[in-house]
């Protein structure tokens, strides 16, 4: 079968609020890195004597809430493009779902890129860009490969994601397994808690823009102390909101986790730090030279080493 494949990506700058959130148009502008490693496939075929969608998982049709959710972003390209057949969707998911790396990223890009691919649509990334936002807001960055960023913008028009020109081969995550558990309040419901609750929220929105461009600045110039100091403050930045909103998504071992990066950090001088989104959870960012150091040196953790990977590919299966 022919694929589309879309990769995981992790915001070095976080997305966490939304001012539309039909289109998930953001707060702030966010950045990230796509992953190597976990990856969605997925096939479309249309059915036009079909009267709904068929979305298969990993063999498995889904139904309820995750069915609804695919369902009502092809809906929303089938407006977009004026088409009326239902479709008939094959996806496989290469993603530590159990670990909490459940990836509506990989899964609405690689979603939206199989869409216009079994209609024959001819659009840009950038437009595609902007046709994946409208199923999952992280999904915007997944089209590119390499350091993304999205545009908050003001509209459907001006929000969208582009390759920032950074080359950055020795750049890699670590993914660490902290807690198997399924996460207990999506993104989704999270950030709109947030927005409701966080007092400080627009205060958090405003510092996070102003790491926009820093951000950038460090990635061109391949520092990984200054990423890495912008992005423990970033996921920090965030979690404070969430906290004010009364959201916990870190486990006690999550909080050891951090202190012990930050004695690898301080102690070995390696310059590994770390990121988390909305779940128990870190992704370690470092160099190459030293995964095997760092690894070593947090034995009672799994993890999944990532290099920088591309952008909306072909593939088979
Ligand atoms: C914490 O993209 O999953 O991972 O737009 O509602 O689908 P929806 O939310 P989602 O949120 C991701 C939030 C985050 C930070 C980030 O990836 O920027």
């Amino acid at each position: 079968m022919k694929y589309k494949r879309a990769n995981v990506n992790i915001a070095i700058l976080k997305y966490w609020g939304k001012v539309n959130n039909l289109i998930n148009l953001p707060y702030q502008t966010s950045i990230s890195v796509t992953a190597d490693n976990f990856y969605t496939l997925t096939n479309i075929e249309l059915d036009p004597k079909a009267n709904k969608d068929i979305v298969i998982l990993d063999g498995k049709a889904l139904s309820g809430i995750s069915f609804t959710r695919v369902s009502h972003h092809l809906d929303a390209l089938r407006k977009h493009f004026k088409r009326k057949e239902y479709c008939i969707v094959n996806s496989i998911n290469r993603v530590f779902i159990k670990a909490g790396y459940a990836s509506s990223a990989s899964g609405f890009a690689a979603l939206t890129a199989a869409y216009v691919d079994a209609i024959g649509a001819k659009v840009s990334k950038k437009e595609l860009s902007q046709l994946a936002r409208l199923g999952s807001g992280s999904a915007t960055r997944s089209i590119h490969g390499g350091f993304v960023i999205w545009h908050r913008g003001k509209n459907h028009e001006t929000s969208f994601a582009e390759k920032l020109p950074v080359k950055w081969p020795e750049f890699r995550m670590l993914f660490t397994i902290v807690d198997p558990s399924v996460k207990k309040i999506s993104s989704r419901v999270g950030m709109q808690i947030t927005i409701e609750k966080a007092k400080s929220y627009a205060d958090y929105v405003k510092q996070s823009n102003e790491s926009v461009e820093p951000l950038i600045e460090a990635l061109k110039n391949n520092d990984i102390d200054a990423t890495g100091r912008i992005a423990e403050r970033a996921a920090e930045l965030m979690r404070n909101v969430m906290l004010e909103a009364g959201l916990e998504y870190h486990t006690p071992t999550t909080q050891q986790l951090i202190q012990k990066v930050k004695a690898i950090r301080s102690k070995h001088k390696i310059p590994v730090y770390y990121t988390f989104d909305a779940g128990p959870n870190l992704i370690l960012f470092t160099l190459e030279e030293y995964v095997n150091e760092v690894i070593r040196l947090l034995p009672e953790v799994e993890i999944s080493v990532s290099g920088v990977g591309g952008g909306i590919t072909n593939a088979n299966s």
